[in-house]
């Protein structure tokens, strides 16, 4: 197979290669400066397109802003509305009702199995259809000699922009070395060298070398692992089942979800002491046209769930464009590339051959510095896909030896095999992509969101990771606020004696719709992307 470059490229590569042993054996290329940081931002970040915005009208959160997207689904109306539903005679009674089969929603179910309660998995596609089957890089955790939850904690806050949930985040870093550790025990197969220890390595914005992976298929080893022990443990799980409402009792705390079998549209009733919502992220929303890293199913369900139960969330305004996803070729386009490939020494290249940043800057400043290079300074490489800049991968050999590539990073290395380009020789283009929801539905540091007995783990929360996460820390999240909703949930069900189920929030809701003047054809939760070209009309 040739390689699919264009002449252009090619002419491109020709000045890449010619400054790489400099590259390699010269200084790491300079730091921004915060001031710096924060005018790059402010001029190139997609957070900042104000017109991509939109105020939220009605509900917990009005008078804010989220992505025009967002608010849409937001403030779209219930898959319920007009049903005659008998709450009375419910398909599913249960302790714990887990939304979601990703890795958080598989190790809450596992801890409140754990903890003795009776729990069922409800997933819109199959378990494992999650956000963390893709996660690449690793997950950090302070547990070397050299490093400390304190440290780490600082991390967090710098990257975030020290607008994180402060209790949030010490939970994260004080269990983060328990949560390699349960890991560990279950069976998940870290790098490790020859005396059994844990390989890391650094992430963009880490002060301490505390990624711990397994090769650059971490979360598949993770969900590999979690999902096991869920069918192990014969936690019951039902899968392409969407929860399309929250349940409340007359009290007004959660009380289970009206769910819909997504081949069929038979609608179930699970009855539920305590509710966790594990739904993940929005990639699949696709914010402003980007392409995402995300799997079929991120379309921010559970905030809209949650929402019109009553539940608030934070900084739902931001989200995060991983630098490197995939700007060429087609068959790729959006996907992700790891940050491990930079942590292990790969650089930003402009068309021109020149470094532009530090490969490490965290990922709104680093995504922000590609988009200028791009759009500001026409210094992108213009390929038949999408334009981009270099990611100068054959450095990774020279620096650490060769077969080092291929040893550390197998599955980027097979993904663009298979399209014809072998990264260890030459360069690939990539451009930011549509990573992470890193705001959601707040919640405290029980994993409980606003409304009395919903819990959140993974994704769907916000608050966590500030402004702007860390590579690595959502897959830390996902396993420690993952177990901790199940801890505390598990607990909370033999408190809990139901009154009287209901919908009637739901109602509420379309009716301030109907006050605020909203008049929508939009029907939410999306549960999938719409991919049909325009004109095919959807079968709802
Ligand atoms: O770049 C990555 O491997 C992504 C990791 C993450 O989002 O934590």
């Amino acid at each position: 197979m040739s390689l699919p470059y264009t002449s252009e490229m090619m002419e491109s590569i020709k000045k890449v290669e010619a400054g790489r042993a400099a590259r390699v054996n010269g200084p790491e290329p300079k730091r921004m400066t915060a001031d710096e940081k924060t005018a790059l931002l402010q001029a190139f970040h997609p957070d900042y397109n104000l017109d991509s915005f939109e105020e939220i009208k009605v509900g917990p959160n009005a008078g804010q802003k989220a992505p025009k997207e967002l608010v849409e689904v937001l403030q779209g109306e219930s898959r319920i509305k007009g049903m005659d539903l008998d709450l009375t005679k419910p398909d599913f009674d249960v302790d714990v009702l887990v939304i979601g089969g990703g890795g958080a929603g598989s190790s809450a179910a596992i801890e409140a199995n754990e903890a003795g309660a009776n729990v069922m998995i409800v997933t819109k596609l199959r378990i494992g259809d999650a956000n963390t089957m893709m996660a690449e890089g690793g997950i950090q955790a302070a547990d070397k000699e050299n490093d400390s939850p304190a440290q780490h904690y600082l991390d967090v806050m710098g990257g975030g922009h020290y607008a994180n949930v402060p209790e949030l985040v010490e939970k994260l870093v004080c269990d983060g070395p328990s949560a390699i550790n349960w890991l560990d025990k279950l069976g998940v197969l870290f790098d490790k060298d020859e005396n059994g220890r844990m390989i890391t390595t650094h992430g963009g914005g880490t002060s301490r070398k505390r990624m711990h992976a397994a090769a650059d298929y971490s979360g598949a080893e993770i969900m590999r692992v979690l999902r096991d022990e869920v069918f192990n443990r014969k936690i019951p799980v039902v899968d392409f089942t969407a929860a399309i409402e929250i349940i409340k009792d007359t009290d007004g705390k959660a009380a289970g979800a009206v769910l819909m079998n997504m081949e069929t549209k038979e609608i179930l009733i699970a009855r539920a002491k305590t509710v966790i919502i594990a739904t993940g992220g929005a990639g699949r929303m696709h914010y402003q046209g980007f392409p995402t890293s995300n799997h079929y199913g991120a379309t921010a369900d559970g905030l809209v769930l949650a929402y019109r139960a009553g539940a608030p969330l934070l900084y739902q305004d931001t989200l995060q464009y991983h630098p490197t996803g995939v700007a060429f070729p087609a068959q790729i386009y959006g996907a992700l590339v790891t940050e491990k490939v930079r942590s292990m020494g790969a650089m930003f290249v402009n068309k021109d051959g020149e470094v532009f940043m530090h490969p490490l800057e965290t990922r709104d400043v680093a995504a922000s510095g590609i988009i200028r290079e791009c759009k500001e300074r026409g210094k992108g490489v213009q390929t038949p896909q999408a334009e981009g800049i270099w990611l100068d991968t054959p450095m990774i050999d020279m620096i650490h030896g060769e077969g080092t590539l291929e040893k550390r990073l197998p599955g980027m290395l097979r993904m663009y095999l298979r399209c014809g380009i072998d990264m260890r020789e030459v360069p690939i283009v990539i451009y930011p992509t549509l990573h992470y929801q890193n705001g959601g539905i707040k919640i405290g540091a029980n994993g409980m969101s606003e409304v009395e007995n919903l819990y959140v783990a993974g994704e769907a929360v916000g608050g966590i990771h500030g402004r702007n996460r860390l590579m690595g820390n959502s897959l830390l999240d996902i396993i420690v606020f993952g177990r901790n909703a199940g801890q505390q949930a598990g607990a909370k069900c033999k408190e809990v004696e139901l009154k009287e189920l209901t919908v009637s929030h739901v109602d509420d809701f379309s009716k301030m719709l109907a006050d605020a003047g909203i008049k929508t054809e939009v029907v939410s939760p999306k549960l999938l992307p719409d991919y049909r070209p325009e004109g095919v009309t959807r079968l709802n």
